[in-house]
């Protein structure tokens, strides 16, 4: 562990969830890092790294004042206005304490504009409750100071473990059908990528929004039976589902707040990983 890198305690919020976890995974070894989880787990009630947490019945300032985070990442799900206050008092926090706060975001910021693709600066704007919900957040958070916030903005995430390929499993082998939308031009990462990019985000010390999508896109249909292909999944039923007639994009591409070439990936790269 180096001087830089021993220095930060980290608290993710939702650690014992799909990318919580693989966050957790990849920071425990640099840097002191504790986690919350919701769901009553009798392995995580014996490790003193973790909290059980509920957004609806515990106080986040509990937590805080035994952790005393240096940097706080945000990987939750639960009751929206929950969620808004929960943050609320986030913000509270980072800007007395002068900490830092990561927030998973997503692509859904921008669900409501169908024909571009859309890029860090754009502004956002939704048409969905749930992307509704993040830009609210991320409002929040973009009147903190600049350098004391990072929006990660997430395009669908897939890995080995992801719920979306599990899903996919699980479909196929009770012979149900696997919806794909045909017009749905969008990017993906996975849950490796994202947390080597946030090991990276905090190493350097960097802020602002990122986009943190593959630089390539695909279409919805033609990336689920590529999946499909390389879990080697024979015979699946597809069902085709038209939400509108005409491509609709959903898709966060970087363009100003570039990471290394190394931390950016091209769609094949998920495809390639599940085939190990
Ligand atoms: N996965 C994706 O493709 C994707 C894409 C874009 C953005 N994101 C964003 O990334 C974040 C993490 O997503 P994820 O897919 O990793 O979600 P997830 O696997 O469902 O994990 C959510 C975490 O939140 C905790 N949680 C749920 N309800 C809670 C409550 N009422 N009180 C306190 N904690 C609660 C869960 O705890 P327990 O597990 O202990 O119950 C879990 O640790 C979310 O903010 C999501 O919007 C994800």
């Amino acid at each position: 562990m180096n001087k830089q890198e021993g220095k930060h305690r980290i608290l993710i919020l939702g650690a014992n969830g799909f990318l919580g976890n693989a966050i957790y995974k990849e920071l425990c070894s640099y840097f002191k890092t504790f986690g919350t989880y919701n769901t009553s787990n009798t392995q995580l009630e014996k490790n003193n790294h973790f909290f059980q947490y509920n957004i609806e019945e515990d106080d986040v300032y509990e937590i805080l004042d035994i952790v005393k985070p240096t940097i706080i990442i945000s990987a939750l799900r639960g009751d929206f206005s929950k969620q808004v206050i929960v943050h609320q008092h986030l913000a509270e926090y980072v800007f007395t304490k002068k900490i830092k706060l990561l927030f998973l975001s997503s692509a859904n910021v921008f669900d409501a504009y169908s024909k571009y693709p859309s890029y860090e600066t754009d502004k956002t704007y939704s048409n969905s409750i749930y992307g509704h919900f993040k830009i609210k957040i991320e409002n929040m958070l973009l009147r903190l100071p600049k350098n004391q916030v990072a929006i990660l903005r997430l395009p669908m995430v897939f890995g080995s473990k992801s719920p979306r390929i599990y899903e996919i499993i699980q479909h196929a082998k009770e012979k149900e059908p696997i919806e794909v939308f045909p017009n749905l031009i969008m990017n993906v990462t996975t849950d490796t990528k994202v947390t080597q990019q946030i090991h990276y985000i905090i190493n350097r010390n960097k802020s602002g929004i990122f986009h943190l999508g593959s630089s390539d896109l695909v279409h919805h249909d033609d990336f689920f039976k590529d999946i499909i292909k390389s879990l080697k999944i024979e015979n699946p039923i597809i069902k085709q589902v038209y939400t509108t007639n005409d491509e609709r994009y959903l898709a966060v591409l970087p363009k100003y707040n570039l990471l290394p070439k190394n931390l950016q990936l091209i769609s094949q790269e998920i495809l390639t990983a599940l085939e190990l």
